[in-house]
């Protein structure tokens, strides 16, 4: 699948600020603050600032849709697990990540992990939200520039330690070099087209 139109529909709170659900498919991004779900749609996308990027954590407070090709949506829900905002706003975002995952939209998740890092509390929490509400989703690995082949496998042996998922097959990705893309595309293309 090639991407050529993109665009901001708007950005939500509740189920019912959602854009018409009008039989269209949606591909979210969910994940820690920071871990790149932002820059991953630009870069699938090829658009330098569709979706707001920051080196401050905590960009994303709403949820935002794009519409793909006229065809699915992407959407990109605020990160968990930044631990310098109030607890009361930490509250609101759980909320607003809840409140989505339990809707009724036809979606289709993807859940970031930086590959870097050994999974959060929060992150295995998520994992099992989305095993709990019996949710389709994928793992995707970003920011994989940092590391090489090698530090990559051994990283991910590290993280299965840690993290149970049911999915052997996971993706790699990196939006500074926009590798994974074309695997990711293909995949999502093939999704819709089932
Ligand atoms: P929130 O909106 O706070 O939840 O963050 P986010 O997950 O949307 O992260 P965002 O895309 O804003 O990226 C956070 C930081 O990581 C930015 O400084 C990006 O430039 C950097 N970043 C994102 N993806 C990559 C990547 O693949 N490689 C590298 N090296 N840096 C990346
Ligand atoms: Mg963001």
């Amino acid at each position: 699948m090639e991407i050529n139109k993109s665009e901001f529909v708007k950005s939500a709170v509740v189920e019912k600020d959602y854009p018409e659900f009008n039989n269209i498919v949606e591909f979210s991004f969910i994940g820690r603050s920071n871990v790149g779900k932002s820059s991953l749609i630009n870069s699938l996308t090829k658009r330098k600032s569709l979706a707001r990027t920051s080196k401050t954590p905590g960009r994303t407070q709403l949820i935002n849709y794009f519409l793909i090709n006229d065809k699915i949506h992407f959407v990109d829900l605020p990160g968990y697990g930044f631990a310098k905002v109030p607890d009361a706003v930490k509250k609101n975002w759980g909320k607003t990540i809840e409140s989505y995952l339990i809707s009724n939209r036809e979606k289709i998740v993807f859940l970031l992990l930086d590959l870097r890092r050994v999974p959060s509390n929060e992150d295995m929490e998520m994992l099992k939200w989305l095993e709990h509400f019996g949710i389709e989703y994928y793992i995707i690995f970003t920011k994989a520039d940092k590391l090489s082949n090698n530090e990559k496998f051994k990283q991910l042996k590290e993280i299965r330690k840690k993290l149970v998922f049911k999915n052997e097959d996971v993706f790699f990705y990196s939006s500074l070099k926009n590798t994974g893309r074309e695997e990711l595309l293909n995949f999502i293309g093939k999704r819709i087209a089932e």
